[in-house]
């Protein structure tokens, strides 16, 4: 018996959520205000929306400036821009997903820091948002600045036209577009993609989630080494950083993937969410020293036996067999206040829940 979030007694539950706004507050700045649906204030947050930066960057106002496309109508991708799909992906309200990056010719990537690459500047990320085979929105991350500072890089959302034709920037976001889903505003962007929380900004293009075969044609990181788009590169030879392979690996890889994408950008060793407020960490790392075995992978050391400090959603942060006390999960498993990710999601994924429950169901009790 997997009993909901709901089943909690309810007035330990609003207590927390009472103290536990305080504290997201105090936390992230850039969490603007009280009510998730609310516009953030744009220009506090992000790089400048105007002319001035040193590149002379004018924001784009529509999509079809941004230089994905050669041919928008057509929707024909511009040369030099290659697709790419990560291999664990962040859940995003049954939208499908599309991505894209461009790597200015004769750059690289930044690798000396092989968990948290710096991209060369003029490097523009695309990601596209297909709901019911409509064209939603397309997000675009631009590196129009030389370091990895929240001024450095420009974010933002574009909602496609009923018709297709092109998209629209909305940098405030749309509440419930198409009666459903919201568009983030830019400050949202921030509170997974800013550099406070995740140094180098991108978080799906990057070693362990390009480290599998993406088949011929395809990008990943023997793609990337191949054409020497690296500072550093990996030694050996794809899978450059395998995960352990030990008893359970087909259950608790799926499980520390699915956390690495969905929740690491925040939880990871450099965010200011795990310095800050909780440290939990529930990103992967590359270093073999964190791969020879699951129980030193951080999520395992941070989060399995461990207390949960915020004692809001279980007892545990990761309880074995006990999914009830476990918060990760019950923090996955819910919408509204105590939800995780706290932002770009509004539906429980029906498909990574279980994955998560059958992982602490299988751990062994201490
Ligand atoms: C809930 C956290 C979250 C929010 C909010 C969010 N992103 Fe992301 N984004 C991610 C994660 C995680 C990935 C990688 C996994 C994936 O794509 O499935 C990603 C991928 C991307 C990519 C593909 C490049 C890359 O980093 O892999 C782009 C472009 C992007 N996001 C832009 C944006 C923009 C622009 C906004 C705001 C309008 C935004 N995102 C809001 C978490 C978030
Ligand atoms: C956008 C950043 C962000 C992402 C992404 C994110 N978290 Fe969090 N997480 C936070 C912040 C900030 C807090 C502290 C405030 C709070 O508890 O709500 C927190 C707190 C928590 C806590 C409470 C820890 C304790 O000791 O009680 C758990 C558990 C948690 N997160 C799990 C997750 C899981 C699981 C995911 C992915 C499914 C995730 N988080 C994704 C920002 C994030």
């Amino acid at each position: 018996m997997r009993p909901s979030f709901a089943s909690f007694p309810l007035a330990a539950t609003r207590l927390a959520a009472a103290g536990l706004a305080a504290l997201a507050l105090g936390a992230c700045g850039d969490d603007g205000g009280g009510d998730p649906d609310a516009p953030a204030p744009d220009a506090q947050v992000d790089a400048p929306t105007d002319a001035g930066t040193d590149g002379g960057f004018v924001a784009p106002t529509m999509l079809s400036e941004t230089g994905l496309y050669s041919d928008i109508g057509a929707k024909t991708i511009a040369a030099g821009v290659v697709e790419f799909r990560p291999r664990w992906e962040l859940w995003s309200d049954e939208a499908v997903k599309r991505r894209w990056i461009l790597l200015p010719p004769d750059t690289r990537i930044d690798s000396s820091d092989m968990d948290f690459w710096s991209f060369p500047v003029g490097t523009k990320l695309w990601k596209e948002f297909v709901r019911g085979g409509d064209r939603i929105e397309t997000r675009l991350l631009q590196k129009i600045g030389p370091d990895d500072e929240n001024a450095s890089w420009f974010m933002v959302a574009f909602q496609w036209d009923g018709g297709e034709t092109d998209a629209v920037a909305v940098p405030g976001g749309v509440v419930d577009d198409q009666g459903v889903n919201d568009i983030p505003d830019r400050a949202k962007c921030r509170q997974c993609h800013g550099s406070n929380r995740n140094p180098g900004v991108g978080l799906g293009f990057s070693a362990l989630q390009l480290d599998y075969d993406a088949g011929a044609g395809g990008m990943d990181l023997a793609r990337l080494v191949a054409e020497d788009r690296l500072t550093v590169e990996p030694t050996g030879a794809a899978p450059y950083f395998p995960l352990p392979a030990e008893t359970g690996a087909p259950v608790i890889e799926p499980a520390l993937g699915y956390l690495h994408a969905n929740c690491g950008g925040c939880h990871n060793p450099r965010s200011d969410v795990a310095m800050n407020t909780v440290p939990v960490q529930l990103r992967l790392l590359t270093a073999a020293e964190h791969r020879s075995s699951w129980a030193v992978t951080p999520t395992y050391e941070t989060a399995v036996n461990v207390l949960a400090t915020l004692g809001s959603a279980g007892s545990h942060l990761v309880r074995p067999a006990d999914t009830a006390q476990s918060a990760v999960y019950n923090r996955l498993n819910r919408v509204g206040a105590l939800q995780m990710p706290p932002v770009g999601r509004e539906l429980v994924d029906p498909a990574g829940v279980p994955v998560i429950a059958a992982w602490i169901d299988s751990l062994p009790p201490p």
